[in-house]
């Protein structure tokens, strides 16, 4: 029997944005390593707001990724100028939304629908709007609000208290198996959109329910 869910939480970068929809963007500037770079892009983003988060050194979201954006640039043995730092990271405020998020959304109107996302607000709200999907959100949280990264317990503490339920009346969906895992560990029931086909996470915390794109939660209605 599932749960009465009151509040659908979703996570913002690889769960309803397409975080690799920049490599044209990519390869303009660096012909045959557009994928390459923004791989390690991405890889390096997440490790990067990790080490702030342990290392109780924070910094915002937008800094994390310019940071992680000229380590893949120079992994990939190229430089980027000032100028194609700047257009690349306009474009991560422009990153495509997969194909049936707005469908979703329109189908469960008559819930709490909330972002919650180690975003910053510069990324996140000019990100959103491009995106037209605004006005289907109730709320959009962002972890630097209290400048705590996901997967620590604090960040999804403060999505709950804002979104005024109880941890078992919300369903979050993530992509990434790191933050399915946080909010799992954190009590919520959680709904892992495994886009890309990996296994579970070793953490022994398994996700309630596992979908290979967002229309599986119209299950949870
Ligand atoms: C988010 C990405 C970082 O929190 O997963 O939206």
């Amino acid at each position: 029997m599932k749960p009465v869910i009151k509040a659908f939480i979703f996570d913002a970068y690889g769960t309803l944005f397409d975080v690799h929809s920049v490599m044209e963007e990519l390869e303009q500037y660096f012909p045959e390593k557009g994928q390459a770079i923004s791989q390690t892009w991405r890889k390096k983003q997440v490790e990067y707001f990790f080490m702030r988060q342990i290392m109780d050194r924070y910094k915002p979201f937008d800094h994390v990724t310019r940071d992680s954006l000229i380590y893949a640039v120079k992994e990939n043995g190229q430089n980027i100028s000032a100028e194609a730092l700047e257009k690349m990271l306009n474009a991560y405020r422009k990153l495509a939304h997969y194909d049936e998020v707005s469908d979703v959304l329109k189908r469960l109107q008559d819930k709490e629908l909330i972002i919650f996302s180690n975003g910053s607000d510069n990324m996140l709200r000019p990100l959103i709007d491009y995106s037209g999907l605004g006005p289907l959100f109730t709320d959009v949280i962002s972890a630097d609000e209290i400048k705590q990264y996901k997967p620590s317990p604090a960040a999804y503490l403060h999505a709950l208290q804002k979104a005024g339920v109880k941890r078992e009346e919300v369903l979050f969906m993530s992509s990434n198996g790191w933050d399915i895992s946080g909010a799992k560990s954190f009590g919520f029931n959680t709904a892992w959109i495994n886009r890309n086909g990996l296994p579970v996470e070793e953490l022994q915390l398994e996700p309630d329910a596992e979908y290979r794109d967002l229309s599986g939660i119209l299950k949870w209605v």
